[in-house]
């Protein structure tokens, strides 16, 4: 199954993803993952997106566009993959229907600004890789701990608060136009998701099979 999972910032895409990934044993792709991993290691791509990931601003489509083209060649895609955070304008959805990348399912996971601005606020994340956590409703289970991996938590820049209203403003002018994209192709289902993760959990399980 190729599979797109839509969503505010904090909406919950990483935390579905994962478990989508292990559940149907496909791998997840974060394009959000894929760019802070290049800023740790140093790469031209890395610095040059340092700037707009640091202020919540969207990295250029070309720079994200060129991220996927690659990433979808690793044999690991064979079967299916998730895509959490790709596309987030329509030139980038454009540009995934040029490449020939069909696309099954789109799942939309909708929570009202206030609760991402709580979530966002709380959260922790893997800095090895990348698992997110949040400090009332999804601890680890050894404090400051990875569950996956030993890696440290940590709070990401982008989390404080006048960075996450920046993020949600670009959300919604940028991204949620897509919604009506892949409404118009048949491929949308809208999860609700302000309840607790397994619920959010059943309810995205119920829209892939459906
Ligand atoms: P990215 O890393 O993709 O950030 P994002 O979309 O803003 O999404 P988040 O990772 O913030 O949230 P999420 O929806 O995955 O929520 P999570 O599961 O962590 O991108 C970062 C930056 O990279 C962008 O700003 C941009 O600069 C650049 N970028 C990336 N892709 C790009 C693209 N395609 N084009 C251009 N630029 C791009 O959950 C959030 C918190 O809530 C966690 O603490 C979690 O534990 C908690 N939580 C989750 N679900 C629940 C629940 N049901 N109940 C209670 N708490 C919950």
């Amino acid at each position: 199954m190729n599979l797109i999972l839509l969503g505010a910032p904090g909406a919950g895409k990483g935390t579905q993803a994962a478990v989508i990934s292990e559940r149907l044993n496909i791998p997840q792709i974060s394009t959000g993952n894929i760019i802070r991993e290049a800023l740790r290691s140093g790469t031209e791509m890395g610095l040059k997106a340092k700037s707009y990931i640091d202020s919540g601003k969207l990295v250029p489509d070309d720079v994200v566009i060129g991220i996927i083209k690659d990433r979808l060649q690793n044999d690991d895609c064979q079967n299916g993959f998730i895509l959490d955070g790709f596309p987030r304008t329509i030139p980038q959805a454009e540009a995934l229907d040029e490449m020939g990348v069909r696309i099954d399912k789109v799942i939309d996971i909708e929570v009202s600004d206030d609760v991402i601005v709580t979530r966002l606020s709380g959260r922790r994340v893997c800095e090895k890789c990348g698992r997110p956590y949040h400090i009332v409703d999804l601890k680890p289970r050894v404090d400051g701990i990875c569950d996956d991996c030993t890696g440290a938590l940590i709070q990401r820049k982008d989390d404080q608060i006048d960075t996450v209203k920046a993020r949600l403003e670009i959300y919604h002018s940028e991204t949620e136009p897509l919604k009506g994209y892949y409404e118009a192709q048949g491929k949308l289902s809208v999860v609700f998701g302000q309840g607790k993760v397994d619920e959010t959990t059943a309810l995205t399980m119920v829209a892939l099979e459906a």
